[in-house]
């Protein structure tokens, strides 16, 4: 569905899944001379799909680090006693079964059926895809390549298919909306759910930004800070 593909793009704001996703294609769709739109959707496909490659201690073991996160305890907290009580001072009876609630705390909801792999299990809270982007044509093209290395043919290896994450995907959820919403800094937050890859080749101006931290020092987080605004190196 959506396939930014140069690194600069990946950290302009933009607008996330959903509606977002949706106004893209049907302006394509409308586009004259606009090729012609591949129909199927790129679905979620769930964190256990991305796990069989991304399990690799060597190479960052992005499922591992996602596991220790809130994220992927995000649809078993709307079944506390503080959840309840959240709940109840908005109308919501079944948090684990409201919109108004898993809208934010699982991956894909509101998305048209045909949009997510079969037995893709909203029980697994926010997963990868909410921060990355359906994950289906990824994996198709990244099984691909690999099947031509086996046979000795080059591997392509640029950005495919994901959707970059900026501080506007986190904001989609962080915001106050949230009944138990606490004030966000996108440089905290980054540093504290990282999963880089120790092995990934990037440039210079990309390593940079991803070390990027906080440029308010203890007034953080600040209007900018939250934004992503502002940031500066982080001194060594
Ligand atoms: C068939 C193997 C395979 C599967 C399954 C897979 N990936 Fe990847 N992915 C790769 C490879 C290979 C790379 C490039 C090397 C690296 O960064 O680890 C990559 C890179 C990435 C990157 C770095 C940015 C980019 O586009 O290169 C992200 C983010 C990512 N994968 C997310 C996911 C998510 C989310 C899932 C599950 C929906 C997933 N991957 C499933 C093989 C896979
Ligand atoms: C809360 C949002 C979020 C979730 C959930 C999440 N990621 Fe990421 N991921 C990020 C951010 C932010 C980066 C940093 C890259 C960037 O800013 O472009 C990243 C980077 C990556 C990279 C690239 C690493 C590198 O060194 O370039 C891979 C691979 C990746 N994620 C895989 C996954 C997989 C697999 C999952 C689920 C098991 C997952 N991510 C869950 C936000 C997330
Ligand atoms: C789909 C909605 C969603 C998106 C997108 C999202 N988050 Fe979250 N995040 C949550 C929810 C819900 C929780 C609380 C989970 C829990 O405590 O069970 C959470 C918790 C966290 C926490 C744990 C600390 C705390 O206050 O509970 C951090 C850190 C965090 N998110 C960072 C990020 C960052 C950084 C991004 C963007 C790269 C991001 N999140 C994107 C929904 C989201
Ligand atoms: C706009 C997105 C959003 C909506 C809607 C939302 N949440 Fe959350 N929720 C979050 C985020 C983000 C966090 C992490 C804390 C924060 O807000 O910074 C969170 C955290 C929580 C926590 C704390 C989890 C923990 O481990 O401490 C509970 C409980 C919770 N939410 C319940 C609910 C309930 C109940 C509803 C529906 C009435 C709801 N949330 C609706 C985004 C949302």
């Amino acid at each position: 569905m959506r396939t930014h593909t140069s690194t600069r793009s990946r950290w302009l704001p933009t607008v996330t899944l959903g509606i977002g996703g949706a106004l893209v294609m049907l302006l394509a769709a409308f586009t004259p001379g606009a090729p012609a739109q591949d129909k199927k959707p790129n679905k979620f496909v769930g964190a256990s799909k991305c796990k069989s490659c991304h399990s690799s201690d060597e190479t960052g073991n992005q499922h591992a680090a996602w596991m220790k996160m809130d994220h992927a305890k995000a649809y078993e907290a709307l079944a506390s006693e503080e959840a309840k009580k959240a709940g109840a001072a908005r109308g919501v009876t079944d948090p684990q079964n409201d919109p108004a609630c898993l809208k934010c705390h699982v991956t894909g909801h509101g998305a048209p059926p045909e949009n997510l792999a079969k037995g893709f299990d909203i029980k697994l809270g926010v997963q990868c895809e909410s921060c990355h982007g359906p994950g289906e044509l990824h994996i198709k093209k990244r099984m691909a390549a690999a099947a031509k290395a086996e046979k000795g043919a080059p591997v392509v290896l640029e950005k495919d298919e994901l959707a970059p994450v900026t501080p506007q995907t986190c904001l989609g959820c962080h915001n106050s909306e949230s009944p138990t919403f606490k004030p966000f800094c996108f440089f905290k937050r980054r540093e504290e759910t990282k999963h880089l890859n120790p092995k990934a080749q990037r440039t210079e101006e990309e390593a940079k930004r991803l070390e990027l931290v906080c440029g308010e020092g203890d007034k953080c987080p600040t209007e900018k800070c939250a934004k992503g605004e502002g940031g500066i190196p982080k001194s060594k």
